[in-house]
């Protein structure tokens, strides 16, 4: 990889700053001082810059609880993102793996790894995804049949079998619900499609991942090995 690029994956600034930083002789590899941006680097270099070693991490996995008021985005002109709470990472490309809707909180993977996104956002996969909700409704037998059958929320088809799980009914009732689907505002959609509205909103799980009960709203830490191998299993 270019050494421009590996310090800017590396957080040490921008392609231009980085680049200043080497032609100025601040950049070292192995100890020797490297002046041009376009010089060829690999992980297992010892890579200094301004005296200071930069360890290279190629990919990164934060389990994060996302508060609400907050952007499943990389950047946003007006509001804090997601990104913007993952103040430990190393590295410049780490994205949230598929989106919660600003209001909604919970369990969001931040990563830097594609293969692992794809695999767990693909369609054709039907990872589950539990949430807890709260909504404005009395929600009965009737609702989690009409859930498991599949509702018309507007789409070209009936959404894929989902499970309801009533935690209590009345004026605004409690639930769980498990989708295998992740279109856009899924869950409100699915209540609105039979009479009710979502008032709260969290993420328990994504296939084998479960938000850690320990994160308040807006902590994060990295996954554990066996959080990471039980994703790349599933
Ligand atoms: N479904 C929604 O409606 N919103 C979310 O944020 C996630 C799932």
């Amino acid at each position: 990889m270019r050494l421009d690029k590996y310090l800017c994956d590396m957080g040490a600034g921008t392609r231009s700053q980085v680049k200043q930083k080497i032609r100025k002789g601040l950049v070292t590899v192995d100890g020797e001082n490297v002046t041009r941006p376009e010089s060829q680097v690999n992980p297992e270099q010892s890579v200094c810059v301004e005296g200071k070693l930069l360890s290279y991490m190629e990919l990164e996995y934060y389990m994060l609880n996302k508060p609400a008021g907050c952007v499943s985005a990389r950047t946003d002109e007006r509001c804090q993102t997601v990104l913007n709470l993952i103040l430990s990472k190393k590295r410049k490309d780490l994205f949230p793996v598929g989106r919660l809707d600003k209001d909604t909180e919970g369990l969001l993977l931040i990563t830097n790894d594609g293969q692992l996104a794809h695999k767990l956002l693909s369609p054709k996969r039907h990872v589950d995804k539990t949430y807890e909700a709260k909504v404005r409704g009395r929600v009965t037998l009737e609702h989690v049949k009409r859930f498991r059958e599949g509702l018309d929320i507007g789409e070209d088809r009936l959404t894929l079998p989902a499970s309801l799980e009533i935690r209590s009914s009345g004026e605004i009732s409690e639930v769980r619900v498990t989708v295998q689907e992740g279109k856009y505002h899924q869950i409100k959609r699915m209540f609105h499609a039979v009479g009710c509205e979502v008032l709260y909103l969290k993420r328990l799980s994504m296939g084998s991942l479960v938000l850690d009960g320990s994160l308040k709203p807006g902590e994060y830490r990295p996954l554990t090995e066996e959080e990471l191998a039980g994703l790349q299993k599933g």
